[in-house]
């Protein structure tokens, strides 16, 4: 008996509930326009835990939304064997050679399994001074706009911060500052356009993908640096520890030697756009959901202060569990609105068919806001994290299961201290009306970036 036939089949998708129509889809994006990320929560209130979207196109697949979280843990974890990441995913590369986070089955296995050991605790420990080296030297130029007049985008200056942090502990290398900024404006250009791609998968190919131009000019321009650094670790060899430069180096992965040198390039700049924005964003939410809570920032900065100024490191980091809880809020609020899968056999969650080739779809956004599994889920309050019972599958910064970001740890080493190196040494204020809203992108951003005044603390 086929995997496929073992699945118990008690509805069919004939029974299911009708879902909205598109007029109505329409109307909610409409009604909703300052805060698209609502509308899906939004479908789910309406019409229940396992939904089917209307999809554009009478040849493209149907798609399914899931609203709980015991369905992502049946995709992500229990049965994440029935699902791949599929074509809309896809996108997201322009067509590039596909990286460790489009690969699947075993081609997948053979590039992540190498790299698992650069992500432990502690490897971790080992890379941790490289990284607050570069968070250190990046947040300390940020004296050069404090106490001035100036107003400052914290969302594009956090992005040279966690940049330079993780191309120092990643691959070695450190970047000068105009060298950050224009990665930083590249790379953003990328993701805007293909980020509008992977949203456009299901509409004739002949409209036009806006930020096309400047979006592959973005690609371009992060691909001559890349290529640059590894030309480099060729022509000096590897350290004393080996880094992930050196492993991705040693893979072997197309006996073509152009094709080799395409997938490596794919590979280091797919590591860098995983970690890169996603690490950024997070930090920037959290840091204005801080702001916009003096009682949360005043204290994260007792937290901060009790360490006294001593560097923030492996060793000391462990100590600032508010300003963990803080970033665990913030990611929380902050959320990704959708997350997509493509089944490979039959499927049945929460009682309903689900057809080989059909889509599956699920926001972190929706779940993280679902009030069955948060208390008062649209406040901001950090102290959730320490004194309450979190349900694990509600809570989905980085999903779940074997395709689980292997990052994780890092991103928070990052992010905490940022945190802690930033409110030893500033304070900020917000400009007036200004407040924390969703912008769709790959990663979720701010809209209007975060801009601030800077005060030497
Ligand atoms: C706050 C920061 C981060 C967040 C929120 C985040 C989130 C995620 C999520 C949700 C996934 C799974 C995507 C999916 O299954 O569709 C993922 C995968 C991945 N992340 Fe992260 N990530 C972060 C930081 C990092 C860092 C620092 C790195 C490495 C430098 C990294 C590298 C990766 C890679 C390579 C994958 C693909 C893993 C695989 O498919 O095996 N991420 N991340």
């Amino acid at each position: 008996m086929s995997k496929a036939s073992s699945v118990t089949q008690s509805h069919t998708a004939q029974n299911r509930p009708p879902g909205p129509s598109l007029a109505t889809l329409l109307k909610l994006v409409v009604a909703r326009r300052r805060e698209t990320y609502a509308v899906i929560p939004e479908v789910s209130r309406r019409y229940g835990d396992v939904v089917d979207l209307p999809v554009p196109g009478r040849d493209n697949p149907p798609v399914t939304l899931v609203s709980h979280p015991d369905h992502v843990d049946h995709i992500l974890v229990r049965h994440h064997h029935r699902y791949v990441k599929g074509e809309s995913y896809q996108e997201l590369t322009d067509g590039q050679p596909l990286s460790l986070a489009f690969l699947e089955g075993e081609d997948w296995r053979q590039v992540r399994r190498p790299l698992n050991p650069h992500f432990t605790e502690q490897a971790l420990e080992r890379i941790t001074p490289k990284l607050t080296s570069g968070v250190t030297a990046r947040v300390d130029a940020w004296a050069k706009y404090a106490d001035t007049a100036d107003w400052i985008d914290l969302e594009h200056e956090l992005g040279t911060v966690v940049l330079d942090g993780l191309m120092r502990a990643v691959f070695g290398v450190i970047m000068a500052t105009g060298e950050l900024d224009s990665y930083v404006r590249s790379a953003r250009d990328f993701s805007r356009y293909a980020a509008n791609r992977s949203m456009m998968h299901d509409l004739p190919a002949f409209l036009p993908r806006p930020f096309q131009r400047r979006g592959q000019a973005g690609l371009a321009a992060v691909h001559v640096d890349l290529e640059r650094f590894i030309a480099q670790r060729r022509a000096d060899g590897s350290g004393a520890e080996p880094d992930l430069l050196d492993t991705l180096l040693e893979m072997s992965f197309d006996e073509c030697p152009h094709l080799q040198q395409a997938r490596l390039l794919s590979e280091v700049s797919g590591m860098i756009f995983a970690g890169f924005e996603t690490t950024t964003e997070a930090i920037a939410w959290t840091l204005a959901l801080m702001l916009s809570n003096p009682s949360t920032l005043e204290r994260a900065y007792k937290e901060v202060d009790s360490i006294g100024g001593a560097p923030i490191g492996y060793a000391n980091v462990g100590r600032l569990s508010y300003l963990k809880a803080c970033f665990d809020e913030g990611q929380r609020i902050q959320s990704s609105m959708a997350n997509m899968r493509t089944a490979i056999e039959d499927d049945e969650i929460g009682g309903y068919f689900i057809p080989k080739g059909s889509r599956v779809l699920f926001s972190a956004y929706g779940i993280h806001r679902d009030p069955r599994f948060w208390n008062e889920p649209d406040k901001f309050e950090p102290n959730r994290f320490l004194t309450d019972k979190i349900n694990r599958n509600a809570y989905l910064p980085f999903n779940a299961g074997p395709r689980k970001c292997i990052g994780f740890r890092l991103a928070n080493m990052e992010a905490l201290s940022t945190l802690a190196v930033i409110l030893q040494r500033y304070t900020f204020q917000l400009r007036e009306g200004w407040e924390p809203r969703h912008r769709m992108r790959i990663i979720t951003s701010l809209a209007g970036g975060l801009p601030v005044q800077i005060r030497t603390r």
